[in-house]
């Protein structure tokens, strides 16, 4: 194993050390590469690849199989950072049975290291099951996009103080079942802070305000590379969807006007 790789481990280790864990999404080799050359603790192949790379409206249509063709691209693009594959809607939430088979699809044939899959104490027989597999399992609560029928939309979780009570007991459902850290997606900024004091393991914030123990975003999002909508909780780092619209629109001026190829360009 690499020396600085970081492990299921680390996560816990950086919570107990007051340091903050860092994730990011890919789906490809070339972005995984560069996330992991920046030193980001960890790379979740987001489901949300159906939205910000093939095209779908929501997360619902993804297949395992659309999962572990780009899961294996990530992974020949990542060296430190701990892989995570995000399991796809149906692909568990029948029986533990199909969510142990495809849980370790990602870890046989694209090198996974862990799990995610998205709900709380109602997914628990799945989650032991997985875990005691020995595949790690990274849990997720609060605005699960796997759910957005039921919820009517991408809103806001836990506002009322039942709900939010739910998102407590699930998340230390989730500690007790094992899982080595939960992703609080769009809850209030005090509730995040309050699930994190709860648990020992740590919480990887996405739209839940500072308090969380990490952050994760979606990189296309970050960097202005899907534009199509951007959540109130993504800041932009960069405008690259501009940068490659400009560039593109170059190509077509020089080619068009023969100032593409130059000699440089040119084999004698
Ligand atoms: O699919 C995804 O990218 C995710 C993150 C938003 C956490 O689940």
């Amino acid at each position: 194993m690499q020396k600085d790789k970081f492990t299921v481990l680390d996560f816990r280790r950086k919570k107990d050390a007051g340091e903050r864990i860092t994730m990011l999404t890919a789906y490809d080799f070339t972005m995984a590469g560069i996330i992991d050359e920046a030193g980001i603790d960890a790379v979740l192949v987001g489901d949300s690849l159906g939205m910000v790379v093939l095209g779908y409206d929501s997360t619902l249509p993804v297949t395992m199989d659309e999962m572990i063709h780009h899961a294996k691209a990530v992974r020949r693009g990542v060296k430190k950072a701990f892989l995570i594959g995000d399991m796809p809607f149906m692909s568990y939430q029948a029986k533990p049975k199909d969510a142990v088979h495809n849980a370790g699809r990602f870890v046989k044939e694209a090198g996974c290291e862990a799990v995610k899959l998205e709900g709380g104490r109602v997914m628990l027989p799945q989650i032991k099951r997985i875990i005691e597999i020995g595949i790690p399992v990274l849990g997720h609560i609060g605005l699960t996009p796997q759910s957005v029928n039921k919820f009517g939309g991408y809103k806001v979780r836990g506002k009322d103080d039942d709900e939010a009570k739910r998102l407590i007991d699930d998340a230390r459902a989730l500690q007790d079942a094992g899982c080595f850290a939960v992703i609080l997606e769009c809850i209030p900024r005090k509730l995040a802070g309050e699930v994190t004091a709860a648990l020992n393991i740590p919480t990887i914030g996405i739209g839940a305000g500072d308090l969380c123990s990490g952050q994760v975003l979606v990189t296309p999002d970050l960097i202005g590379y899907f534009n199509k909508f951007t959540p109130k909780f993504v800041k932009r780092y960069a405008d690259i969807g501009n940068v490659i619209s400009e560039a593109v629109k170059r190509f077509k001026t020089e080619t068009e006007t023969g100032i593409f190829p130059g000699e440089e360009h040119s084999f004698k």
